[in-house]
């Protein structure tokens, strides 16, 4: 997330982690560490109201979100230099993180809070639900949609108009030919189904 930022941004940057023991004040010796709920609210109260989500699974993404906003914060996007997010993009959800050689083509629109990690491709018309994760060289092709808090794994390959239900895992690596009902993993080429036993 840091190498997504502007240097003066990096300049502001605080982070926030409660789930993390016994971690040191600073992160990389330089960056101030907020290890409380009551030091994040605090900093939120007193400083800067913006704050970004960073890395994390749809669900952690979301529920640090909705708590920072119940706080005050605001939701900020960021988007890194190197990502190629076009004027006639349909719309980017506030919150969004887009990481480095990103492409967002035409008429695509992101959800709230969506992370694109980085080298994801998000082609024409793609609908993007809200905290979903697109892991690294995941590729979404033509007119697919991917209902809200969906995963997808790194180097995944969504074939056009294909539908993803709502809290689907697509594997790495997976080419997923079929519609993918909701909270289904798939994984494998073509995608299949993990079944149960398996899990
Ligand atoms: C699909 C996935 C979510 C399954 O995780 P899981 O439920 O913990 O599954 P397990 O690791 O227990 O594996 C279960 C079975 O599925 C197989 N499997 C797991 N992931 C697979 C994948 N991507 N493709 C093919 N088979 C896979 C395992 O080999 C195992 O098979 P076995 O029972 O015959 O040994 C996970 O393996 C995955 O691909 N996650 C994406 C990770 C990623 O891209 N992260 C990006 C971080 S930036």
């Amino acid at each position: 997330m840091l190498q997504c930022l502007t240097a003066a941004e990096r300049e502001q940057v605080v982070f926030f982690d409660d789930l993390t023991p016994n971690q040191p004040s600073h992160i990389l010796d330089r960056y101030p560490l907020l290890r409380s709920v009551a030091e994040a609210q605090d900093y939120l109260a007193r400083t800067d109201h913006r704050f970004v989500l960073g890395l994390g699974g749809p669900a952690l993404r979301q529920r640090l979100a909705v708590q920072f906003q119940g706080w005050g914060g605001v939701l900020t996007t960021t988007m890194a230099a190197t990502a190629v997010v076009g004027p006639h993009v349909a719309g980017v959800g506030v919150g969004a993180n887009i990481m480095h050689y990103v492409l967002v083509a035409p008429s695509a629109r992101l959800g709230e809070g969506v992370l694109l990690n980085a080298g994801a491709a998000v082609h024409h018309d793609v609908e993007v639900g809200a905290y979903c994760e697109v892991s690294p060289g995941a590729r979404l092709l033509g007119r697919c949609r991917l209902g809200s808090s969906c995963q997808v794994g790194a180097m995944a390959v969504v074939l056009p108009d294909v539908v993803i239900g709502v809290n689907a895992i697509i594997g790495a690596g997976a080419v997923v030919t079929r519609n993918v009902p909701a909270g289904t993993t798939v994984v494998g080429v073509p995608a299949r189904p993990l079944q149960t036993s398996r899990k």
